[in-house]
């Protein structure tokens, strides 16, 4: 009984920052329905994806995972269980697994997202299985993990409806990746782990007095967003993209602790994006729970893109990505 996955990371274009207070911690129902775009690296050594295997056998007395060659444990094993143990029970199997994973991200570089992570988990564990469920069954299971692996199982462009349940919260495609011409370069200015993980982030947002406004305007937004995407509608996109950003911020900036995540460079780059923008290279830019950067363009704008945001202080490494297709079960195992 095993199986192996290959998922994409994705990038929010509407945010999901904040658990649903109604609902279980552990389930993962976020405040708001969020948007992004799944990921697709356009250098061949940095796809930003994860390839997992797992194996269901009684010949393993424990449950072991291991990721890029580190044993997990505690929290991030804990995370591993709660997507695969529902899965195991619904299967109806006793058996121990061993799981094995590999981050194709630039070592180091603040990115390995979870959302590749648990994408691919839940993907390979569902075929491991044999547990015949539809992309959107698997989503809600890639949920359990973190939340935005639930928009990882799905190529192009993605709506995750935050529903009210384990079993109305999860994501569907808007798009295929052919469908809308967007791409992004991700600026990298800082390297290393986040301080404050969303996961802990995700506890604090009610904290702040702007919350229930974002909440308001994202739900408004997704919908927006999602028709400006159908429309192909770059322009209306990127500003969409860029206020939401914007709104998340401020939540963690007013959050009880505060969490500041943007550091001197990530304003540089916020002021030379804007620049960009009045002379003409139309792009726009998102910042997730950390100090980098991705900027959205249009795809033939990709290259010049790069070449002036390369050239900007303070930024270590470039990244350029399109649309990915769907995370997909792949025949190639790891051990
Ligand atoms: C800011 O709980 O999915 O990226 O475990 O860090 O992948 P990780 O986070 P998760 O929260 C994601 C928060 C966000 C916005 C988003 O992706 O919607």
């Amino acid at each position: 009984m095993k199986a192996s996955a290959i998922a994409h990371s994705n990038i929010a274009l509407i945010k999901y920052w904040g658990r649903s207070l109604d609902h279980d911690p552990d389930l993962n129902i976020p405040s708001n329905d969020s948007v992004s775009m799944t990921k697709y690296g356009l250098a061949h050594d940095v796809r930003l994806q994860t390839h997992t295997t797992i194996d269901f056998s009684d010949n393993y007395e424990e449950d072991t995972a291991n990721l890029d060659g580190a044993v997990l444990t505690g929290r991030n094993m804990d995370r591993t269980l709660r997507v695969v143990d529902p899965l195991r029970e619904f299967a109806r199997v006793d058996s121990r697994f061993r799981m094995m994973s590999r981050n194709d991200f630039p070592t180091q570089a603040g990115l390995a997202s979870s959302s590749s992570g648990f994408a691919a988990l839940a993907i390979a564990t569902v075929n491991a299985l044999g547990i015949d469920f539809t992309k959107e069954e698997i989503s809600k299971y890639a949920r359990l993990g973190s939340g935005s692996a639930a928009r990882s199982i799905h190529g192009g462009f993605v709506y995750w409806n935050k529903g009210d349940s384990h079993e109305t919260s999860f994501a569907q495609q808007i798009c295929g990746p052919n469908e809308f011409d967007m791409n992004a370069v991700i600026a990298i200015v800082h390297e290393g782990k986040k301080e404050v993980t969303s996961d802990v982030g995700h506890n604090l947002a009610h904290t702040s007095p702007f919350d229930a406004v974002r909440i308001k305007r994202s739900e408004s937004q997704a919908k927006e967003i999602k028709k400006a995407i159908l429309d192909h509608d770059f322009t209306r996109v990127g500003e969409i993209a860029e206020e939401n950003c914007k709104y998340m911020h401020a939540v963690m900036m007013t959050s009880t602790p505060p969490l500041f995540y943007w550091i001197p460079e990530t304003l540089r780059l916020i002021g030379s994006i804007q620049e960009m923008r009045k002379e003409g290279l139309e792009c726009y830019f998102t910042i997730d729970a950390g100090p980098n950067v991705h900027c959205v363009s249009r795809p033939e704008d990709t290259y010049e893109l790069r070449k002036t945001l390369d050239e900007i202080e303070g930024v270590i490494q470039t990244i350029p990505v399109e649309p990915a297709r769907d995370s997909q079960a792949v025949k190639k195992h790891l051990f």
